[in-house]
Formats: structure tokens, C-alpha cells, sequence
């Protein structure tokens, strides 16, 4: 019997977004503790542009097909799977493998969702909205009132964190470059333009002791400016590596660099700096998956009686270039996400 084939994104070497294809691949099975779903829409991340390039810290080998988070269907479920059917409709974190129109993924890091529910919002939920809900509340832990400074605003993570950031009563400063401060002033935040010039200067105006926290997805020499905005008692929380795509490093340079950055913090005066990463070997779902689970259907419920409505872009799976260009390029604020036109 021929085997079922599924459409997917493939990476074929590390590169610019000539390596990305849309192949066609057999249909894959379902391992223990896993689902095969059926997607409808699929996020493309910052990560999946670090992951082409080959600077990601776990970049999958190529060829790999990208993709951290889904929305669809369940079509089967691995071997002792209990606590999902097929026919439900889910969301998950995959990590890689999400960009197609069958992705399989962890049971533990999937949760049920109602029909009614937009398919690219839900799938802003899973990675940009958790990672943002879990910055602020379980690493940063932020009070109310407190002031903090949130780096690249406009974007995904970036405007999820406002969202939640308001929503609990704590005053946001955010950076971003240009017209994309609209996106931000937009969620009640203060626009710093980080095209101006050095930012310093008027972060200290409007916080003149310092922010509480500082959300840093830039990373390596960017963790140093970071911290002269926060203040000594507060927390720079650094959660990604930005910076090594506009350095055009490759993954060894830039991970020596971030390394000597935070050991350059651990032994100098002024804040601390937490490392967060919500997969992986060193994974926030490693240890504790059911914070996921809990996090993303917390979420689910905002959304469903519209106390966040997060800003999405939609593109067809079959333009995925075009997707990672637009998000390289900054070109588009909050999440971009593919729709696979597997569903009805
Ligand atoms: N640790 C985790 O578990 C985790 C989870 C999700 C995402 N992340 C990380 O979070 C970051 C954002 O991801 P995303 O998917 O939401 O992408 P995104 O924010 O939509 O895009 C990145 C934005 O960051 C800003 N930026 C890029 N390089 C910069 C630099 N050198 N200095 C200052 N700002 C810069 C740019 O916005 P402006 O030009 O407007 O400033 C850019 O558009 C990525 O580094 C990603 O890897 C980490």
C-alpha cells in the first residue's frame, strides 16, 4: 500500500531562506507518548530563523523540517497515550517538525482546545504567550506596579509580554526600531526607539533608579547594557541570542560569546542575569511540563472571553520564505504563522 504523504517544509542546509523547500514526505507515526496532528496552522518563530542559520544552541541536524508550535487535529496517538483521542482539537509545542501538514508531538506538552477558537491565535499562544507568561510570572516574577523593560516589543514574545504585562498591572518600557513603535505604544507601553540611538538615556528617564526586570532576547554584549538599565535588587532575564544573526556569526563564536557575556555579569556588580529556555535539554517543559499545559490553557481561556487578542499574520505553508524573510526583516509586529489548508 502506498504510503500517506504529508507537505512539509524542509531545511536542506544551514543558510539564507534559499535552503527552505515545501517537499512532499511520507506521513510519520506516532512513538510512545506521542500524537500525530493534523495541522492547520503553524508558527514560525524567531528560533526557526536561528535554526536555518545554524546558530541556534540546538540546532537540529539538516535536514529538518522547522516549526516550534501547532494547531489541528489528532489523527493517532502513540502507544500509551491516555489522555488525548483522534478527533480532538489541539494545540503543542513541537519544537521542530510543526511547519507541515502532519507534525507529530509530546502528549505532555499538547492540550485540548475549543472549535470555535482562531487557529492563529491559539498557535501565538504556545510559544510566544507561554514563554511571555513564564518570563514574567515564574522566573522574573514580577510585582504589580513594578516598571520593566522589555527588548524587541514588537515582536512576538516581545508583544505578548506587554499584553500580559498590563494585564497584571506592571508599566512596560519597550524597544523597537521605527514604525514598529506603534505596535507597542499600542499595548499601553513606552516606545523607546532603539534606531535613534543609544537607548539609555531615556530608559533612565522614565526609570531613573532602574527597571525592576529587563527581558533580554538580544543576548552576548547586549546583556551588559541590559543590566546598567536594571536595578542592582532587580533581574535581567536573558532568552535568546538574537544577536548572533546580525552578527552574521556561526553557532560556536556566538555561544562562546554569550557564555563569556553571562560569566562576565556573574563577577561583576549589578543585577543578576537568569538564563530561560523553554525547550531543550536545559528546557523549562523538561523539568516541568505540566507548567506548560497549565500556562497555555490559562491562556486559552483569555482568549476565549478576548482579554488578550494577539496580532497575527497569516501566510500559506507554501510561502515560507517569504515568512522568514518578513520576520528576519522585521516587517511584521506580533506572530506570523502558516496555514496549511489541511482542514476545511
Ligand atoms: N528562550 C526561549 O525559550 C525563547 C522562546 C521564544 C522566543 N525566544 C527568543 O525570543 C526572541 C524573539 O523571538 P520572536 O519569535 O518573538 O521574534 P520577533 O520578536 O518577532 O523578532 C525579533 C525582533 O527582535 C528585534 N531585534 C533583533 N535583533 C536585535 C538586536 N540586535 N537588538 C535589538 N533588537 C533586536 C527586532 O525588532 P526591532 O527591530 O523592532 O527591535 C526583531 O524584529 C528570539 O531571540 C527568540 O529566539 C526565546
Amino acid at each position: 500500500m502506498a504510503a500517506r504523504m504529508a507537505t512539509a517544509v524542509v531545511v536542506g542546509t544551514h543558510g539564507g531562506t534559499d535552503v527552505l523547500s515545501v517537499v512532499s514526505v511520507p506521513v510519520p507515526q506516532p512513538g510512545p507518548g506521542e500524537i500525530l496532528i493534523e495541522v492547520e496552522a503553524a508558527g514560525v518563530a524567531y528560533a526557526d530563523v536561528l535554526m536555518r542559520r545554524g546558530v541556534y544552541p540546538e540546532t537540529p541536524r539538516t535536514p529538518f523540517t522547522p516549526g516550534y508550535d501547532v494547531v489541528g487535529r489528532v489523527l493517532a496517538v502513540g502507544p500509551s497515550v491516555t489522555t488525548l483521542v483522534p478527533g480532538a482539537r489541539v494545540a503543542a509545542l513541537t519544537v521542530t517538525g510543526g511547519c507541515s501538514t502532519h507534525a507529530i508531538a509530546r502528549a505532555d506538552l499538547t492540550v485540548e482546545v475549543g472549535e470555535g477558537l482562531h487557529a492563529a491565535q491559539l498557535t501565538a499562544l504556545v510559544l510566544n504567550y507561554v514563554t511571555a507568561s513564564q518570563l514574567l510570572h515564574r522566573v522574573a516574577a514580577v510585582p504589580r506596579g513594578a516598571t520593566v523593560l522589555v527588548h524587541g516589543a514588537a515582536g512576538g514574545v516581545g508583544t505578548a509580554l506587554l499584553e500580559l504585562a498590563h494585564l497584571h498591572g506592571v508599566r512596560v518600557i519597550g524597544t523597537a526600531s521605527g514604525q514598529r513603535t506603534k505596535a507597542v505604544t499600542a499595548r499601553h507601553a513606552i516606545a523607546v526607539d532603539r534606531r535613534l540611538g543609544p537607548i539609555k538615556d531615556e530608559v533612565l528617564r522614565h526609570a531613573p533608579a532602574g527597571v525592576a526586570a529587563t527581558f533580554d532576547p538580544i543576548g552576548g554584549p547586549h546583556l551588559a547594557r541590559s543590566r546598567a538599565l536594571t536595578a542592582p535588587d532587580g533581574v535581567v532575564v536573558s532568552y535568546g541570542i538574537s544577536f548572533a544573526v546580525d552578527d552574521g556569526r556561526s553557532r560556536f563564536p556566538a555561544l562562546l560569546r554569550q557564555g563569556a557575556a553571562l560569566a562576565r555579569a556573574k563577577i561583576t556588580p549589578g543585577p543578576g542575569v537568569r538564563l530561560y529556555v523553554i525547550a531543550g535539554r536545559r528546557g523549562w517543559v523538561s523539568k516541568h511540563p505540566e507548567h506548560l499545559r497549565d500556562d497555555l490553557r490559562g491562556l486559552v481561556c483569555l482568549l476565549e472571553d478576548g482579554t488578550i487578542a494577539p496580532e497575527v499574520t497569516t501566510l500559506p505553508l507554501s510561502e515560507v520564505a517569504s515568512a522568514h524573510e518578513r520576520l528576519e526583516s522585521g516587517a511584521v509586529p506580533g506572530k506570523l504563522v502558516l496555514i496549511t489548508g489541511s482542514t476545511p
